[in-house]
């Protein structure tokens, strides 16, 4: 049976999927970053200068509020003289905030492992990716804290530096690459730009995951999708739950939603060719949750999924 291929007017795309490459999205990063850091050295000078009276009035006690300010200050920064209480706080935000992503215990999950997180990259790196995200992957702005909040739940992780228990992986990263191989993997995801685009791209999975997750994923890939970059107008899960179709004239279509309006409703299948349907046309849309794509790893033994979680968790990104 063949599905009419559909142009899609409302994806800048081409309609081959292309995501957002790894490397562009650190790329763009790092420049984001430079230019955060840019405008927070022209506000820091700025308010310097205004508050330069008030300190020559104060004589030599006239001292910043580091604590109140969004960004570190000349100072220092703001987890410098934190009280227990305050990391007590940001133990209990970041468990409300952040756990459902990184692990209650920052251990990781969908999100990274982060504990020595804060001695790797700096708090203003860690403050910076809460309250304006990672542009371009699964990590969005966290709104609900304020900066004050935020400040502490980046103190709390400052105490964590060494990684827990369950980051260690114990399969053969060698045995792994060879397993990603024999079964089929880079027909649905790329490495390094070789490989499918059906899944997500894997080349620096080891960093943004914990190998507890991927575990999940080889054996249940359904449980817990993740979002797709790729789709920035969507966070969260969405990205990858399948959605299926059926016209009024009685065709059916699965994959994943990738765009929708009033009228519309636009779907990637597992070739990775887009549909778009006029919701006039359509007698029903359902989710179709815990179903994915990639087939289950279950048959594997333990052994092997191993192998293979200690191959995607050496894969750091493109260098
Ligand atoms: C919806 C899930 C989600 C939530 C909620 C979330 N994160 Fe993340 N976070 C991610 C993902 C996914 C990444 C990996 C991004 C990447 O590099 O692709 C990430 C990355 C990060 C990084 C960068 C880690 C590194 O080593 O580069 C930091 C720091 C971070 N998150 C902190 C937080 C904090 C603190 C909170 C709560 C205030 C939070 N995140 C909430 C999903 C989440
Ligand atoms: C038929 C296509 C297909 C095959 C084959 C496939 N996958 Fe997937 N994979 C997907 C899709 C689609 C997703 C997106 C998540 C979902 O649907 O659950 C995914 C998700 C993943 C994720 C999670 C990625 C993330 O960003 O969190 C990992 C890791 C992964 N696959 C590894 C593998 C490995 C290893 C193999 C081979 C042993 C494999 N996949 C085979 C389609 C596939």
């Amino acid at each position: 049976m063949s599905k009419p291929k559909l142009k899609v007017p409302g994806l800048k795309r081409p309609e081959h999927h292309t995501p957002i490459r790894r490397a562009e999205a650190q790329r763009f990063h790092r420049y984001w970053r430079w230019w955060a850091a840019a405008g927070l050295a022209l506000s820091l000078a700025a308010w310097t200068a205004a508050l330069a009276p008030t300190a020559r009035a104060q004589g030599e006690q006239g001292q910043a509020p580091a604590g109140e300010h969004a960004g570190a200050t000349a100072q220092g920064d703001p987890t410098e003289h934190m009280t227990a209480a305050e990391i007590d706080s940001g133990k209990l935000n970041f468990q409300g905030s952040c756990g459902e992503c990184h692990g209650v215990d920052a251990s990781g999950g969908v999100g990274p492992n982060l504990h020595g997180v804060v001695q790797e990259h700096g708090t203003q790196f860690v403050f910076n990716a809460i309250r304006y995200g990672i542009p371009g992957t699964g990590m969005a702005a966290v709104s609900s804290l304020n900066d004050k909040r935020a400040w502490q739940v980046v103190g709390y992780l400052k105490t964590l530096s060494a990684a827990p228990g369950s980051m260690t992986v114990n399969g053969d990263p060698a045995k792994g690459k060879e397993l990603y191989a024999s079964n089929g993997c880079s027909m649905c995801h790329e490495i390094d730009g070789k490989g499918g685009a059906v899944g997500p791209e894997l080349t620096g999975i080891g960093s943004m995951r914990s190998p507890k997750y991927l575990e999940e994923v080889l054996v249940d890939p359904a449980k817990n999708p993740p979002a797709d970059p790729a789709v920035p107008d969507r966070r969260m899960w969405t990205g990858y739950v399948l959605t299926k179709v059926v016209t009024k004239n009685g065709k059916t279509l699965v994959g994943s939603r990738v765009n929708e309006d009033t009228f519309t409703i636009t779907l990637r299948d597992m070739a990775g060719n887009y549909h778009t349907f006029n919701k006039s046309d359509l007698q029903s849309v359902d989710k179709e949750l815990g179903k994915s794509f990639m087939p289950s790893f279950s048959r594997l033994s333990e052994a092997q999924r191993n192998d293979l979680v200690a191959y995607l968790m050496s894969l750091k990104g493109a260098q």
